[in-house]
């Protein structure tokens, strides 16, 4: 939908590809991550679920945890986590697991 738009009127899509890639991962990770990661990653409460959603932000997570690692996790899904890496185009795959490994820094 955003694509037709963009071949009629290219200038509606200029602020998205003026985006730098970790912006676009941002981006990715406001859209279906901060839900249950809060959106600066430290994780929310979620009634109901065992294991509350990670906190990504923490040297315990990102150091355990290369990206090899956290691409199999959105693959895969994890606990109550659904496997929403497969929801994504592979590009934006690698930007957001670049943004979640700037949560740490
Ligand atoms: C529906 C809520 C929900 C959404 C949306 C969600 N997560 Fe999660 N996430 C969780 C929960 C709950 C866990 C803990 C799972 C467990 O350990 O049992 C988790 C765990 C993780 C872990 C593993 C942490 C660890 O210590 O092993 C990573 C990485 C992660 N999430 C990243 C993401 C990213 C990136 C997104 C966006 C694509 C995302 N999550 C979207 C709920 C969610």
């Amino acid at each position: 939908m955003t694509i037709g738009l963009c071949l009629v009127i290219a200038s509606a899509c200029k602020g998205q590809s003026d985006l730098s890639p970790s912006q676009r991962g941002e981006r990715t990770f406001m859209r279906n991550c901060a839900s249950c990661h809060g959106a600066d990653g430290k994780g929310l409460p979620i009634p109901g679920y065992q294991v509350p959603p990670a906190d990504l932000t923490t040297a315990q997570f990102q150091s355990t945890h290369d990206d090899a690692a956290i691409r199999s996790i959105l693959m895969n899904g994890k606990g109550a986590m659904p496997p929403l890496g497969k929801l994504l185009p592979p590009s934006e795959l690698d930007e957001l697991i670049m943004y979640v490994r700037s949560l740490g820094r």
